[in-house]
């Protein structure tokens, strides 16, 4: 169930749409359920749809259509490493062999404490920097194990993540 202060949130996103065009709040809508819930389930699916006034297949198109939904439960951070052409011709495998090794999972997996996740991901539009991937949707380029074990050692002890231009190994 999405909190009090969650449904007051999107209810207050209709008012930026025009009367009749609740639809243009699901993407926002499924935003703040996520930052609340850690992923979307068919149940806020239903619960969205009914505070916009749409069929809940509507709120669970678009929720489906775009990867940056969770639709089942992730660890607290995700890590997404690119494994596309360019990636993989610079390494990405060695990258992600690493994490899996590293964490004891393998990809797709969460590790069992619930903090990390590790995927792999299409192309995210950094072929120039690969091999490239995401903490937290947040890019990270010229990767190397040097840099992952750094961004692993923040995660795991807690510290916000340095900036990518501040991560200098590589
Ligand atoms: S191939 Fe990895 S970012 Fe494009």
């Amino acid at each position: 169930m999405l909190s009090p202060a969650a449904r007051e949130q999107i209810l207050a996103l209709c008012d930026r749409y025009p009367e009749g065009k609740r639809k243009s709040a699901v993407m926002d809508a499924l935003f703040i359920a996520q930052g609340e819930q850690g992923y979307l389930s068919p149940e806020t699916f239903r619960e969205i749809a009914e505070l916009l006034h749409l069929a809940p297949v509507h709120v669970a198109a678009v929720a489906t259509f775009y990867t940056m939904y969770e639709k089942e439960p992730v660890g607290k951070h995700i890590i997404d490493i690119c494994c596309n052409i360019s990636c993989l011709l610079r390494g990405s495998s060695e990258i992600i062999a690493h994490l899996e090794q590293r964490l004891g999972i393998t990809r797709g997996e969460t590790t069992p404490d619930g903090l990390i996740t590790v995927r792999e991901a299409e192309c995210i539009g950094a072929c120039s920097q690969a091999p490239a991937g995401q903490v937290n949707y947040r890019f990270f380029e010229h990767l190397t194990i040097e840099k992952v074990d750094e961004i692993l050692d923040q995660l795991q002890a807690g510290k916000a993540l340095v900036s990518p231009e501040e991560v200098t190994h590589g």
